[in-house]
């Protein structure tokens, strides 16, 4: 059995930067699943699809969005992700691909589209998954599943650090009011909302630096 360390838990708690590291110290695959939806975000924003909350609850609209994920061209190369054979690395990372991956991921057409694509990316010698529902319901079968968390103040003042030194203007009280309607939207989803699985280990990393979180996860993956 291929293993799989999954980690979940809200936006900005630091899921991407851990399991990065874990991929790399394992020599693991890395899943992002928060790209996908991303992606999906973007592609629809390209192809002139609304993203609004309320056309997204017309089932037309719904299934446009569905087949709109399932014929995704995406390619993962080092570092870059490019969508229609452009490279839309940065565009991912931004704010509105964000906001637009929130509401996208709420459309149970979209979910069953990338749950393939998903299952895909476990390969030998293992992979790391991060995202919402890696432990819930893509990989409930994994040894180690990790509900990672902090409070809402810590991961706007991340979030806000990390886009000022990338010299991206951010105000701090407008990421903490959007990282709360994402926190949210995500909990409150009739389709896999966000929570922890029932065998997950919770690991608030509010007082915690990158490396000892690392090594809280190796910890409990090497017993
Ligand atoms: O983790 P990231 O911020 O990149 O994810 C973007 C959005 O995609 C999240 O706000 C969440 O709503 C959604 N998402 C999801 N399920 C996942 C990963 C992300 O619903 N497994």
């Amino acid at each position: 059995r291929i293993p799989v360390i999954c980690i979940d838990g809200p936006t900005a708690s630091g899921k991407g930067t851990l399991a990065a590291e874990l991929a790399s110290r394992l020599g693991y695959h890395l899943l992002d699943s928060g790209a996908l939806y991303r992606l999906v975000g973007l592609a629809a924003e390209r192809e002139g699809l609304s993203t609004t909350e309320a056309d997204l609850r017309e089932p037309a609209h719904a299934e446009r969005l569905g087949r709109l994920a399932a014929g995704l061209d995406v390619r993962f190369t080092p570092g870059k992700t490019w969508l229609e054979g452009e490279d839309v690395t940065e565009a991912l990372r931004a704010e509105p691909a964000g906001m637009a991956a929130s509401r996208v991921s709420a459309v149970p057409q979209v979910r069953a589209a990338l749950v393939d694509l998903q299952l895909q990316m476990r390969h030998l010698p293992g992979l790391v998954a991060d995202g919402r529902d890696m432990g819930t319901v893509i990989f409930p079968g994994a040894p180690l599943k990790i509900y990672l968390t902090a409070s809402a103040e810590q991961r706007a003042q991340r979030r806000h650090k990390q886009l000022i030194s990338k010299g991206i203007p951010a105000i701090l009280d407008d990421l903490l009011a959007d990282l709360k309607a994402r926190d949210a939207r995500d909990m409150n989803r009739a389709h896999a909302p966000l929570k922890p699985a029932e065998d997950a280990v919770l690991l608030d990393n509010s007082e915690l630096d990158i490396e000892q979180s690392v090594q809280f996860v190796l910890n409990r993956w090497h017993g």
